[in-house]
């Protein structure tokens, strides 16, 4: 075997290793991930689920949060590091539900069952209330004396979309017994609403212990581009020495670069979080192969500009000249009538005008071939039906909205490929 060949083996391996433990590091939501500028959250927050743990206090505590501000993420560190401790592990159980799952009370205790392994204790069973169902799973698990009750760490993800639950049953039942302490349970729920206590019931608010742990994104943008650094950065156990610190110098030269830095900022103007910028340096980092092995700053730009590409804008692209006729036909009804909803006919009246000011050049096509293309744009949902029209009214009348706006479609217009000049003229002109 040749040197050479040797050498790129080497790179080869080294690069899945690379973009292995950076994927992992990014994507999976995993425990063994650093986690940054939580630390006085990730104190309190376990300091309260050991008490339960240990000692069986019962707690409830909710961590609010933006969306990608780490909740799920924190909830896991601390389960983990519970659950290193041999005495905890053994004396603890967990129920993690999530409101998008379990969209109602049966549905949840269900679930509440099956993970407590108790759907042979219950088998037949016919229960006159909700609370009485909970009670006795909750009874099941005590082992003789209350002291040596088994916890239980109810997780529920999602938290805001329990409080829309008929009578908010689940809720309420959890906190009675946290409240109540008939049994040691803890209640971690984490939420993205701000005014979670304004969605509760009057009841159910009184029986939370009011504590609540907010993760708020609250660092600068130094703080930001040292933790881009650290994710983007191999640790000193990567097998590969020499590569990984060719890597981790790269990388710093990387963050200086005034283009990164900007493209970064950028990002930390529009969106804090660090499920945004995960997305946005993975996409920069999913480049990288033998023949490039490390990320440059036209990487990064290519990234930001996927990141920022607009779904609909292209779905313009793809469209038929017939089809973008339409849109621009919409436009300038939406222009003329500011908003207002359209019919399909009234479509088909402007398109009509087009096409006989400029019958030469354009295609005049027939009503029931427009009428596809008009439903094509439904279809792609570039349109949609104005709600609370009735579905008995005829096709060609029906009100519609555009879901798009005149700088989408304007942007589009340049990069549609051929398009006539006769078509590109309409769309620009503000009179029709
Ligand atoms: N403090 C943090 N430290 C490290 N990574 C973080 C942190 N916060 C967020 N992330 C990154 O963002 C991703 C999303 O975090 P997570 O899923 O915990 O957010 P969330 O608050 O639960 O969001 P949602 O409200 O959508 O459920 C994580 O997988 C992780 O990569
Ligand atoms: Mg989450």
């Amino acid at each position: 075997m040749s040197k050479r060949k040797l050498k790129d083996d080497i790179s080869r391996d080294c690069i899945s290793k690379v973009q292995r433990l950076l994927r992992e590091r990014f994507f999976c939501q995993s425990p063994n991930g650093k986690l940054f500028g939580t630390k006085l959250q990730h104190r309190d927050l376990l300091e309260l689920l050991k008490r339960t743990a240990l000692h069986g206090e019962s707690n409830s505590v909710l961590i609010i949060g933006p969306r990608g501000s780490g909740k799920t993420l924190l909830t896991h560190h601390i389960l983990k590091r519970l659950t290193e401790d041999k005495q905890i592990r053994d004396n603890i159980l967990q129920v993690h539900l999530n409101g998008l799952l379990q969209t109602n009370d049966k549905i949840a205790l269900k679930e509440i069952t099956r993970q407590l392994n108790l759907e042979n204790v219950v088998g037949d069973k016919v229960f006159g209330s909700f609370a009485e169902n909970l009670t006795f799973l909750l009874e099941a698990l005590k082992r003789g004396d209350r002291a040596h009750s088994c916890p239980v760490l109810f997780i529920l993800d999602e938290f805001d979309l329990f409080v829309h639950h008929k009578n908010q049953t689940l809720l309420y039942n959890l906190f009675d017994i946290a409240q109540s302490a008939q049994a040691p349970i803890g209640v971690v729920g984490m939420t993205c609403r701000l005014d979670i206590l304004e969605l509760m019931e009057k009841r159910v608010k009184s029986r939370f212990s009011h504590r609540q742990i907010y993760l708020m994104n609250s660092f600068d943008f130094k703080k930001y581009l040292n933790i881009c650094k650290e994710q983007l950065s191999l640790p000193p156990e990567f097998p590969e020495k020499k590569f990984s610190q060719k890597w981790n110098k790269n990388i710093q030269s990387f963050l200086e670069d005034k283009k990164v830095q900007d493209v970064l900022q950028n990002q930390f103007h529009y969106n804090k979080d660090l499920r945004s910028v995960s997305m946005l340096l993975m996409f920069a980092l999913s480049s990288i192969t033998v023949s490039h092995p490390y990320i440059t700053v036209s990487d990064l730009l290519e990234a930001s500009r996927l990141c920022r590409m607009d779904s609909r804008a292209n779905i313009i692209h793809g469209l038929s000249v017939l089809e973008f006729c339409l849109i621009i036909a919409m436009k300038h009804l939406n222009d003329i009538y500011e908003g207002e909803p359209f019919n399909f006919q009234m479509v088909y009246n402007e398109y009509q005008k087009f096409v006989q000011r400029k019958a030469h050049t354009v295609y005049n096509f027939e009503k029931p071939v427009v009428m596809k293309a008009f439903e094509h744009l439904q279809h792609l949902e570039l349109i949609k039906p104005v709600e609370g029209s009735s579905m008995s009214t005829q096709r060609e009348y029906l009100f519609m909205k555009l879901l798009l706006d005149n700088s989408q479609i304007m942007d589009a217009l340049q990069v549609y490929p051929n398009c006539p000049t006769d078509v590109k003229q309409w769309a620009m002109s503000s009179i029709n």
